[in-house]
């Protein structure tokens, strides 16, 4: 007689789990086309990266539950690859998209198709190029409603508009990375900030095509905002209109009100809004809340038009000017902190209580000094150094001839290695006045191994090397609970005690406090190659990432897909 095997009847429960959720699912295909397009903003054409010619991009809607399969075709002259940001692509790692992660890129004329399945999550994502600099114009909403007769757990609004904020620079955006990779330069920064791809009123050129949502007075709307700007977090608000948080990141939130929102680049948040005011038009507004001291930055303001119906007038009437809202300063912290303090679980949630794995992160920039020989205009940082950026003193190097999780599952050696430090190889006072010999990291392609289903705590600890500022940071294939966070260097005897587990909000994308930290707790359920990075292009362009190796699990449920055949070679 056959022994009994638990193994294989846990198994047998998995799978029983993948199929018990088939039957209203649906099948979504897409063809994205990445192409140039020409498209003026603030007084210039320019010819942009776009899909299908749309800008920004083709809004997906779905169910939960249901799969898509979107088809990228490449005719563009750059390589691109399509990233689901917030997808938790269960065993598809192949179709997560960071370029050289996951897969090598598409190159001009080739294409590719992603195939994945949205499994238990409701709310609002996006999807962007990851690949250069090219998210800068290559993005758009992933929108996943609830199952087929499930339903919003708020009353549903009457509208819903996607509010996608973006960066925009009068120079090709491929232009500008690559001359501040030339020059070891901080890159310029952006001309203007867009709400929908418009930058709005306040801006030469922009009136005209100004945002516009339309309002009947007393109807609830649910504004789904996403920050998709390359380099900068963003306040957000609507004058005279407070904002009730429901949802971030396609996860529901305890609901709270607030007059404004700060969103960090990759974050989501899902609002609702009622039209309760004067009918009359209000702007919608976004601008910097920039963390780091004396660093330039894009002070500007874009706008969109919140409009009551009874209050819009057809093309020969005045328009009356819209109400301004009030938006915090650049700086302010305590404005950002106490947003982003208030996140909770709509209930008790299940936080990993006994961890695995417990580590310690410090993500910050550094310089790098002037290799030997270099010419002086490969050196053009500050006192002629480099500018890079690290997590334990590794700047995260990208590997050119082949994608880490081909690699992996290929077993091919000598494209990564997996000894990340689990803690900084050297300890010091991460917020204090940091000694400049510990400015420069060492380079390389290091990941952490993690156990299939082990327990992982994360703290993510911010430095003051060069210049402390707030880091948003996204972690690939999961969502994580934030369980903490706060100012100066994380002290495990005294913070410990403020670890919310009972009601932490569940995030892909953590704003680390500026000089501060935050302890983020999963369980590496999801096997694969899990890039985890600073989500300002800039910073991750310098270094600013790690990759997770989580290996496959005891059964064919808890282990990678095989790789699509059509995925790209390098
Ligand atoms: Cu929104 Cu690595 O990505």
């Amino acid at each position: 007689m056959k022994p009994f095997n638990p193994l294989s009847s846990l198994c047998f429960v998995c799978i029983l789990l993948l199929f018990a959720n088939a039957e209203s699912a649906k099948i979504h295909y897409h063809d994205f086309v990445v192409q140039a397009t020409l498209v003026k903003r603030l007084c210039e054409i320019h010819n942009i990266i776009t899909v299908n010619g749309k800008f920004p991009g083709p809004t997906l809607e779905v169910n939960n539950g249901d799969t898509l399969v979107v088809n990228v075709v490449n005719r563009a002259r750059y390589n691109v690859t399509i990233h689901w940001h917030g997808v938790r692509q269960m065993r598809t790692g192949w179709a997560d998209g960071p370029e050289f992660i996951t897969q090598c890129p598409i190159r001009p004329g080739k294409s590719y198709t992603y195939r994945f399945t949205i499994q238990g999550q409701e709310g609002t994502l996006w999807w962007h190029a990851h690949s250069s600099w090219l998210r800068a114009t290559v993005y758009g909403a992933l929108i996943i409603n609830p199952k087929e007769g499930e339903f919003y757990p708020f009353p549903k609004p009457k509208r819903e508009t996607p509010i996608l904020l973006g960066e925009w620079w009068n120079t090709n955006p491929i232009d500008v990375v690559r001359q501040a990779t030339r020059t070891g330069a901080a890159p310029n920064i952006s001309d203007a900030y867009t709400i929908n791809s418009q930058p709005g009123d306040l801006y030469k050129c922009s009136s005209q095509d100004t945002t516009i949502v339309h309002v009947d007075s007393g109807e609830i709307n649910l504004l789904r905002v996403i920050n998709a700007a390359l380099n900068q977090q963003l306040f957000f608000a609507v004058a005279n209109h407070k904002l009730t948080v429901v949802g971030a990141d396609a996860t529901y939130v305890k609901p709270f009100t607030t007059s404004v929102l700060m969103l960090g680049p990759g974050q989501t948040t899902d609002v609702l809004i009622k039209a309760d005011q004067q009918p009359a038009r209000y702007y919608m507004a976004a601008r910097a809340y920039a963390s780091a001291q004396g660093a330039p930055f894009d002070d500007t303001t874009t706008t969109a038009i919140l409009e009551y119906n009874t209050a819009s007038c057809s093309t020969n009437c005045v328009k009356t000017k819209p109400v301004f809202p009030s938006l915090p300063a650049y700086n302010d912290t305590s404005t950002a902190t106490a947003f982003s303090t208030k996140f909770r679980s709509p209930r008790r949630v299940e936080v990993p209580k006994e961890i695995d794995e417990n580590l310690f992160f410090t993500v910050g920039l550094g310089l790098e000094n002037c290799p030997r020989g270099a010419p002086s205009s490969y050196c053009q940082g500050p006192s002629g150094t480099r500018f890079t950026a690290s997590m334990n003193n590794v700047s995260f190097t990208l590997p050119s001839n082949n994608s880490l999780l081909q690699a992996h599952y290929q077993g091919i050696s000598g494209v990564f290695s997996t000894d990340f430090p689990a803690v900084p190889p050297v300890k010091f006072d991460y917020t204090g006045n940091v000694s400049r010999s510990l400015w420069q990291p060492i380079r390389g392609t290091k990941l952490y191994k993690l156990k299939y289903g082990a327990k992982v705590q994360v703290v993510l600890q911010g430095t003051s090397i060069f210049s402390a500022e707030n880091h948003p940071m996204h972690l690939h294939g999961y969502d994580f609970y934030i369980i903490a966070e706060g100012f100066g260097n994380f002290n495990p005897k005294t913070d410990t005690f403020k670890f919310n587990l009972i009601d932490p909000p569940l995030r892909n994308t953590a704003s680390v406090p500026v000089n501060g930290w935050t302890v983020i707790r999963f369980i590496a359920n999801n096997p694969g190659v899990w890039l985890m990075h600073c989500h300002l292009d800039v910073h991750i362009t310098w270094g600013l990432a790690m990759a997770f190796l989580v290996e496959n699990g005891v059964c064919e449920s808890e282990s990678l897909e095989p790789p699509p055949l059509d995925l790209p070679v390098c």
